[in-house]
């Protein structure tokens, strides 16, 4: 029997307390708990886990790790070599920045040799193939499940088998389980939960799709990016083609792994020499650049580092850096008013690492 009980949930983590409180005691945020009336119902608890017996480190018999690459050479480094079967891989980021197109070029790639199930929550079976269409002619067999309703996307998946499948995107999943929204932080928690023993249990291996909040945060819980074995980050600026995806956490590979793409009429690209990119050709030397070797992931890249000095006429000179940290300029020009005997109380310092580049390795410094 379902009973209904009011709780206070914590809109950043999720948490759930009996009482009210000013601080969340789970996740520390102020002023995030908010009354709901929740179904506590047993479909929460009856899983499709059979319980495991205990075992011994020692006497774990571990099976070699084959992993299957995607058919993207970026896409593969970024993952640490391509994906690793029964792994589960956030990927998110801004709206419109290309995680779909991505996620539609790998599944195509895949769909030669595996099988694939590609569920949209977002699009209809008409958009995604229209859209399969115009960037690649692609004949795989892919199966396309337009649905938002998790108990009969893991019924699909349980009945095709397939080795990956593509959620598109988790904020769109609902289970009849909750009766809260869509998006919302318990439904998101509860349906990656449901969808990551799936995986874990011999399924297959299963790529989220995140949305952003407002603030530029992953929308959800965070408790989402402990449940996963990978997440990725997909950033690029809005005015130029270039896309970079970083992996942020990598169960299965380097984390801070950087993989470059150019949006272009028929797709992603992967950019295969990012150094070209990031260096502005002048036919003589220049001041104020400076070109400096830094290391993102375990690719070098080389970076154009900008810098200019002005004359500051208002009140107290600014520091601006963009692409590298602010407080590590400030940092650095104290260190060359005490120890170089350079002084630039009265000057303006901006900096600019070129094509929007994040830099955060300290060798970085000798540039700036
Ligand atoms: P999309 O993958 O739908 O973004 P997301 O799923 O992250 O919201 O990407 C859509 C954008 O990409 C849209 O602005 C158009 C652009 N685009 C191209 O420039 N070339 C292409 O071949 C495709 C498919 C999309
Ligand atoms: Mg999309």
């Amino acid at each position: 029997m379902a009973k209904i009980k009011d709780v206070f949930v914590c809109s950043d983590c999720g948490s759930q307390v009996s009482q009210w409180q000013g601080q969340c005691p789970h996740c520390q945020s102020w002023n995030t708990l908010s009354l709901r009336s929740i179904i506590k119902s047993d479909a929460r608890t009856a899983s499709v886990i059979t319980p495991h017996a205990t075992v011994l480190l020692s006497e774990v018999v571990v099976s070699e790790m084959t992993r299957f690459s995607s058919g993207m050479t970026e896409f593969d480094r970024v993952l640490g070599g391509g994906f690793v079967p029964q792994s589960v891989v956030l990927l998110w980021g801004d709206p419109g920045i290309g995680k779909s197109t991505l996620l539609l070029q790998a599944v195509a790639n895949l769909g030669k040799n595996h099988s694939v199930l590609y569920v949209s929550g977002e699009e209809s079976a008409e958009q995604i193939s229209a859209r399969a269409l115009r960037i690649m002619r692609t004949d795989s067999p892919i199966v396309l499940l337009p649905e938002t309703r998790l108990e009969s996307i893991l019924e699909v998946a349980l009945q095709i088998k397939p080795q990956l499948m593509v959620v598109d995107s988790i904020q769109t999943v609902v289970t009849d389980a909750l009766d809260s929204a869509a998006g919302s932080v318990s439904q998101v928690r509860e349906c990656a939960a449901r969808l990551t023993r799936l995986a874990k249990e011999g399924g297959p291996t299963i790529i989220l799709v995140g949305h952003v909040t407002k603030e530029g945060q992953l929308a959800g819980p965070r408790v989402l990016e402990h449940m996963v074995d990978t997440v990725l980050y997909f950033e690029g600026e809005t005015h130029s083609s270039y896309r970079m995806i970083r992996a942020i956490k990598n169960r299965f590979g380097a984390v801070n792994e950087l993989a470059l793409f150019a949006m272009t009429e028929t797709g992603l690209k992967g950019v295969s020499n990012p150094s070209a990119l990031f260096l502005s050709h002048y036919d003589q030397p220049v001041s104020g650049s400076c070109i400096t070797a830094t290391l993102e992931g375990t690719r070098p890249l080389l970076v154009e580092i900008q810098a200019l000095l002005d004359d500051n006429r208002f009140g107290s000179p600014r520091r601006l850096s963009i692409g590298l940290d602010q407080n590590r300029l400030a940092l650095l020009l104290a260190v060359l008013h005490r120890h170089g005997g350079v002084a630039c109380q009265d000057q303006d310092v901006f900096v600019n690492a070129v094509s929007g580049m994040r830099i955060s390795e300290p060798a970085s410094d000798l540039a700036v």
